[in-house]
């Protein structure tokens, strides 16, 4: 006879119904996995046999052909190790139930023990709309698959355990979601920065607005300490946002341990040295890159010019769809990656090219080389531009003074509301978002703002993207003064994010 049994798949973020089947037939013993599967799904043969075994089971004696449907999409995974062990006893007729409306996920081990799989979180989400109530996934991952409301999920720590609730018994309680908890432990706080006002205000305006923004500094100058603790400043993400960052970690199995929604945003800080795979996501069975694992939050490069030109060059389509596509021979995959991208470099090679007091021993020519790396594109997507000035002594030794991260914050979340309401139901929700056709409706100018935009174009010689970047910044610190309409000193500041252009970049030109 065939037994069926219901599970999952996944190929990047999109999970998918599988069916597995089972065929019993007399002949030489054999046992065959059919259906796309790949070696670890192979190898669930051996565990599936031992487990059974270990669990008192009989091992059918004849042929066994299992099926993993539908045929045309690539398995991977020991997440199948569950459902084929199920579907075997069924067809041996070891287990009589109805398991019609219940999906399994889950690894065994040789004992019969059901270990954690990755992405269930994705597939419990999917798994609403198929009209399938019942869920049995691994005790581990039960908090995250509960996330997903509407499900019963129970939570499966070995074999004869779910055996003996499926027979009823003993009943397995159903799982509930852990309550969100601060995943990152104690945050970095703008308290420790001494000085660096203006420094500071360009993050925050960067923290409102969800812009980019690229620090420039000689080395110590605090560039590194100042990125990581913009993720401090920027309210916790909603539940929407929750959810879809949540999903991008449970697909890379990189979801900490306790936590099944995660609350705060993500702050990710690859190595230059990380490859492009490792940065935009990839791999035979696509997993998110860092650029997806930034999803909500921040990505940052530090020292951006020692990044591979390649690497980024691959950050521009993400950059502007929010989404990146990763192409591969079984499909491609699209992973959500939107994220403000922090950059931070030297102004040189030898790092004090404009230091108040220390030479710069480079070459004109190797400065414009390595300005060169990050220019053009790449630069042309940063929103802000600030210079990182050495701090003085006697700021550093004074005692700090500054506002804490969570005053900041309460600031940005008020100017963050502002921006959601203005732009509620139109599928973005902060300044840098704006989209180009509906960016006239949205930076609307007083009259003298628009003559000093039109000045500063004009002399400054800006690039059309370079003024939409002015007015989408403009814009933010307008939302931050409370102001409806851009006016002079809205655009006088924005400006001064953008003199970058001129002083390095366009220094030649
Ligand atoms: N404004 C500042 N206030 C307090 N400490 C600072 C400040 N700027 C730099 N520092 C100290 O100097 C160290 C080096 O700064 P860092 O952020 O690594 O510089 P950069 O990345 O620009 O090379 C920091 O870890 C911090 O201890
Ligand atoms: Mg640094
Ligand atoms: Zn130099």
């Amino acid at each position: 006879m065939v037994a069926k049994t219901h599970s999952m798949g996944i190929f990047g973020m999109e999970a998918f119904p599988v069916e597995v089947e089972t065929d019993l037939s007399t002949g030489l013993p054999s046992f065959e996995i059919v259906g796309l599967p790949d070696a670890a799904v192979k190898e669930s043969r051996d565990r599936v046999r031992a487990a059974l075994k270990n669990c008192g089971f009989d091992f059918p004696v004849g042929r066994i052909t299992m099926n993993l449907a539908p045929a045309d999409r690539k398995k991977a995974g020991p997440m199948y190790d569950l459902p084929l062990l199920i579907s075997l006893l069924k067809a041996s007729r070891q287990l009589n139930c109805d398991t019609s409306d219940a999906v399994f996920l889950g690894e065994l081990s040789l004992s019969g023990q059901v270990r954690p799989i990755h992405g269930v979180l994705a597939m419990a989400c999917a798994l609403r709309s198929l009209g399938i109530r019942r869920l049995f996934v691994p005790a581990k991952c039960a908090a995250e698959a509960a996330v997903a409301e509407g499900l019963e999920v129970y939570p499966v720590e070995s074999v004869p355990q779910l055996i003996a609730h499926l027979e009823n018994e003993h009943l397995i309680a159903p799982a509930k979601p852990l309550p969100a908890v601060d995943e990152a432990g104690p945050q970095l706080d703008f308290s420790d920065v001494h000085g660096q006002p203006e420094v500071k205000r360009a993050l925050e305006i960067t923290a409102c607005g969800g812009h980019n923004i690229l620090l420039l500094g000689s080395p110590g100058s605090g560039k590194s300490m100042m990125a990581r603790r913009l993720p401090g400043i920027l309210p916790p993400m909603s539940f929407e946002e929750s959810l879809e960052t949540t999903q991008i970690y449970s697909v890379a199995g990189k979801l900490p341990e306790g936590v099944s929604l995660m609350k705060n945003r993500p702050f990710r800080a690859p190595h230059h040295t990380t490859s492009t795979t490792g940065l935009t996501g990839g791999g035979s069975m696509p997993h998110p890159g860092e650029i997806s694992l930034a999803h909500n939050g921040v990505l940052f490069l530090d020292e951006l010019p020692e990044f591979s030109h390649v690497a980024l060059e691959a950050l521009r389509q993400p950059l502007e769809n929010g989404t990146v596509e990763v192409v591969r021979a079984m499909g491609s995959a699209s992973f959500p990656s939107r994220f403000m991208l922090v950059a931070a470099m030297n102004p040189c090679p030898c790092g004090y090219f404009g230091h108040p007091t220390r030479p710069c021993t480079c070459s004109p020519k190797a400065v414009d080389r390595y300005l060169e790396k990050v220019s053009g594109p790449l630069l042309d997507r940063m929103d802000l531009h600030i210079e990182v000035p050495p701090v003085d002594f006697d700021q550093l030794a004074a005692h700090g003074d500054g506002e804490s991260s969570a005053v900041i914050r309460e600031r940005v979340t008020k100017v963050r509301e502002i921006q959601a309401k203005r732009y509620a139901g139109l599928g973005f929700s902060t300044n840098a978002q704006i989209p180009d056709t509906l960016f006239d409706q949205f930076t609307e100018t007083s009259s003298d703002a628009a003559r000093l935009l039109q000045r500063t174009f004009e002399r400054m010689g800006l690039s059309g993207r370079a003024y939409r970047r002015i007015l989408k910044i403009a814009r933010t610190i307008a939302d931050m003064d409370g102001c409806r309409i851009i006016d002079t000193p809205h655009v006088a500041e924005a400006v001064q994010y953008r003199t970058l252009d001129r002083k390095y970049w366009l220094r030649n030109g």
